[in-house]
């Protein structure tokens, strides 16, 4: 059967090589043409893609999607949504969480990708049930890593739990490129076995196997494969659109794609591409093969994070030993998977258990709330001695963590009224209050100076 595309290069794929800085004027040109394409999905909008509009680029990411939602008539969108997390980093009540999936569907959302960086489903559970309830199609994905925990068993009856849960696709989300081609052949057929959904895969290309894992998933009957046009793909990012679509063409999982079409966007992006390499935004680096991750199992990103935080320490000499100290930190965690945002807590933590010379001298707020059960239950067990010194005598949650909150909604509405100029602005506060206030502020002296220059061109035109 044919294989499908979804294309990356709105989202992750910005996100992974340029610090998710394309803004929306830079990709309105060319979505027309992408329209045409006859993509499975476009993953446009969600992950950091959010944060980064508001805090980087200072863009309301509620009317980057309405835009793109106008231009893509006949493409389904796609986002990135971390359960119960949103697309903050902490839990949200229910309340905030259905809110969110309906006006993300309201404004242009068709394919709601919702992960949880432990697998906790119960964390997963809001999300879907109020995606099943907007009509849009809800995908749970798994956060793909290794560990003796992690058997095919494991994820094949993960997968049968998924379907139960009124999940429409599965993805196994490989964030860290840890998913080598013959491995990929196993876990494809093991989750075939226990789900008739859809199976989508994502992977990176870090590790330098992204393109090989990618074929041997589809001739092991993986549905859809998520890729990124050239100028864009590889390194950090996802295998390129072009290549992918070539060497399956004239198969039995011919894409169908048109190549000459997928050049010309790619001609599109390619000054992009040349322009972050210039200015510095896009580091050569990034785009080469990192074996690290596959020696360390640590996401490129997360290594990234670690180098500038060992830099700002003055103590980049401590590099291999933090990369050695990440592991165990994520064994006493109850070896979750490494992603957002379990990859900055166990790595700020393992930075700090380095640098101080002793193990959990500093534990930082972060991994006390994981230790105390506030992200939901990881595959294992917590380590009970370094539990014990993060939460002392506190009894941990062991109950699905939003139990624990109550509704949220009115409280922030309240909290924003004066600055309130569309419904969606609350959920920009609630993710992110200091950010979207800031954000705010900017958005109206920009209409005040709209309007005073407005009030200018009158009075010359009509002088009185
Ligand atoms: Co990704």
């Amino acid at each position: 059967m044919a294989v499908k595309i979804t294309e990356t290069i709105l989202r992750d794929a910005h996100q992974s090589l340029i610090a998710t800085r394309m803004t929306t004027e830079q990709m309105l040109p060319i979505i027309d043409k992408m329209d045409k394409v006859g993509y499975h999905s476009v993953e446009c909008w969600g992950g950091a893609t959010f944060d980064a509009s508001l805090r980087f680029l200072k863009e309301d990411p509620w009317e980057r999607l309405r835009k793109l939602r106008a231009g893509f008539k006949n493409t389904k969108l796609q986002m990135l949504f971390r359960g119960q997390n949103i697309l903050g980093y902490n839990h949200y009540s229910d309340d905030v969480v259905e809110y969110f999936v309906q006006k993300s569907i309201a404004n242009g959302i068709d394919i709601i990708r919702i992960f949880d960086c432990f697998n906790d489903l119960r964390n997963l559970g809001t999300a879907v049930k109020a995606a099943n309830k907007e009509k849009g199609h809800a995908q749970i994905a798994l956060s793909y890593t290794l560990g003796d925990a992690y058997t095919l068993d494991y994820w094949k009856d993960t997968a049968r739990r998924i379907e139960e849960m009124g999940a429409d696709s599965l993805c196994i989300k490989d964030m860290a490129g840890l998913l080598v081609p013959y491995e990929a052949d196993r876990l494809v057929k093991a989750l075939k076995e226990g789900t008739k959904l859809p199976i989508q895969l994502h992977t990176h290309y870090t590790s330098g196997v992204a393109s090989m894992t990618y074929l041997k998933a589809v001739e092991a009957g993986c549905d859809i494969i998520d890729t990124a046009m050239s100028p864009f793909s590889m390194g950090t990012s996802q295998p390129a659109t072009e290549v992918m679509v070539e060497t399956f063409k004239g198969t039995e999982y011919d894409t169908g794609l048109d190549q000459t079409l997928l050049a010309e966007i790619a001609d599109y992006f390619r000054p992009m591409q040349e322009e972050a390499l210039k200015s510095g935004l896009l580091n050569p680096k990034v785009m080469g093969v990192n074996i690290k991750t596959l020696l360390y199992q640590v996401p490129g990103g997360m290594l990234s994070n670690l180098v500038s935080q060992l830099k700002e320490a003055h103590a980049e000499d401590k590099y291999y030993q933090v990369l050695e100290e990440i592991p165990r930190v994520r064994k006493d965690f109850g070896e979750p998977p490494l992603v957002t945002p379990s990859s900055q807590i166990v790595g700020t933590q393992a930075v700090l258990n380095v640098l101080q010379g002793e193990r959990y001298k500093m534990i930082t707020k972060e991994s006390k709330k994981v230790l105390g059960g506030e992200f939901g239950q990881t595959i294992k067990p917590f380590n009970p001695e370094v539990q014990k010194k993060a939460i002392g005598a506190t009894e941990p949650i062991t109950c699905r963590p939003a139990d624990k909150i109550a509704p949220q909604l009115a409280k922030f509405e309240e909290e924003i009224k004066e600055w309130k100029q569309q419904d969606e602005d609350v959920l920009s506060y609630a993710l992110f209050p200091q950010v979207a206030i800031e954000f705010f502020k900017h958005r109206q002296a920009q209409q005040t100076k709209v309007d005073v220059n407005v009030a200018d061109t009158k009075n010359q035109a009509y002088p009185v």
